[in-house]
């Protein structure tokens, strides 16, 4: 199995992005995740992380499904898929089962009953379960129980996590993929993904926000004590910034985004009180000259309600410059220079850009914070396969599980539509 291909898809509001990485036995003898391709590729039919044109939305997939079986030479069958977006909900739900032989111990099958009994929680109609992710466990009542198997007691009980996604996101989102030939592995949801790329185990019980900050979107996933703390997803990103300099310099979106990538900083006093440049170098009408300085204010001022949104959902759990390991930042947007210092001032917590740590890669993409996802994907489905060659790991299985049925659920669905 050394060569087995697995693909992260990535499909992002401005750009879809792919990684294909293979498994290759690292220095531990343990099989390691290697990025072989990072491609990435203009996305359309997308609207803050769901589906707005079918259409377009596929031809844009398949096109950078194409270009990266070209550069990497691979034959892509299928790919674990990111979903994010503003229709995600996420509960917490307990669930309670009686150890099935209590006078031995507990065992892999009582926890499978606990979590599927965590699973019967009262989802919205038009809501499908994406991920049960167990939290903790208690024996007995006694909690803080993180690996329950082996122990002995009569009653036990699983702190979960339920992440739920519109059930039409899910199916246009699938529907889409399926429609360009490519086999679905399993959606997942990006910032869990985003995750098990950048952040290390260590930094997870230690207490850390990973946030993403994307063109349309920001999703943040905050993680303590090794276990999912919260999550959610922001409808701002980027293109926020963009639109903001486009209404300030009077210009159009398509000008003010060259101008921010060529001249963005999010620091004012940072940029030369006298550096400016003309508007007609980007291919404006107007004669127009344009303090840099100026640019800058514009985007520090977006920049900052940005990260005071993120401190928002911070301090609904308490935790508002209060996480020891501070924030960690992948996305796209997280480019701009600047950023992490705004983060820092507004944040009162340390910040630095993340990159994928689990993973090996001579390609230079794969360090770019905007592919944290892609890669995070072929991560999360690499430990999923790991899982099934034989060591036991609750997150993992129970994933796997609650995997299955969605992907048994979506093929189903597909196969209702073919006349
Ligand atoms: N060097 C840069 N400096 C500043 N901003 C940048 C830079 N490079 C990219 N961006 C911005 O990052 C955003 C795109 O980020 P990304 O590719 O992560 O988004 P996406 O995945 O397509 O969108 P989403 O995750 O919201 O669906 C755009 O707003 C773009 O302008
Ligand atoms: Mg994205």
């Amino acid at each position: 199995m050394a060569d087995e291909i697995i693909t992260g898809l990535d499909i992002g509001t401005s750009t879809i992005r792919v990684a294909v990485c293979k498994t290759a036995p690292g220095e531990d003898g343990k099989p390691k995740l290697h990025v072989i391709g990072a491609i990435s590729s203009p996305s359309a039919g997308m609207h803050r992380g769901a589906v707005s044109s079918m259409e377009d939305a596929v031809s844009a997939v398949s096109k950078a499904l194409e270009k990266a079986e070209r550069m990497t030479g691979a034959g892509l069958n299928s790919a674990w898929v990111s979903i994010a977006g503003q229709s995600i909900l996420v509960q917490e739900s307990r669930g309670a089962v009686a150890v099935a032989r209590p006078e031995s111990e507990i065992s892999e099958d009582d926890v499978e009953r606990s979590m599927e009994a965590a699973r019967t929680v009262a989802v919205p109609s038009n809501y499908e379960i994406l991920h049960v992710i167990p939290k903790g466990f208690a024996v007995d009542g006694q909690r803080g129980v993180k690996d329950p198997v082996g122990m002995s007691g009569i009653r036990l009980e699983v702190d979960a996590v339920i992440i739920e996604a519109l059930n039409s996101h899910m199916k246009n989102l699938t529907k889409c993929v399926y429609r360009t030939g490519l086999d679905i592995d399993d959606l997942v949801y990006a910032p869990l993904a985003t995750a098990e790329a950048v952040l290390t185990q260590r930094q997870k019980e230690l207490g850390v926000c990973l946030v993403t900050v994307g063109s349309a979107t920001t999703s943040l996933a905050v993680f303590e004590e090794g276990d999912l703390l919260h999550t959610a997803v922001l409808p701002i990103g980027g293109d926020h910034v963009t639109n903001d300099i486009a209404i300030g310099l009077r210009t159009s979106i398509e000008i003010a985004e060259q101008v921010k990538l060529a001249y963005g900083h999010a620091v004012p006093d940072a940029v030369d009180r006298k550096e400016q440049f003309v508007l007609r170098d980007f291919g404006a009408e107007s004669d127009e000259v344009i303090k840099r300085r100026f640019v800058s204010e514009i985007i520090e001022a977006r920049t900052e309600e940005l990260f005071e949104s993120i401190d928002n959902e911070l301090r609904k759990i308490d935790r508002s410059g209060m996480l020891p390991v501070g924030a960690v930042f992948t996305g796209g947007a997280m480019k701009m220079d600047g950023a992490i210092d705004v983060a820092k001032r507004i944040l009162r917590l340390p910040c630095a850009l993340g990159a994928p740590v689990a993973v090996s890669s001579v390609i230079d993409e794969a360090h770019d914070p905007a592919f944290a996802t892609a890669i995070g994907l072929a991560a999360w489905g690499h430990g999923i396969k790991q899982m099934s060659g034989g060591r036991f790991n609750f997150g993992k299985i129970l994933r796997l599980k609650s995997v299955d049925k969605v992907a048994e659920q979506l093929r189903k669905w597909m196969k209702s539509l073919i006349p």
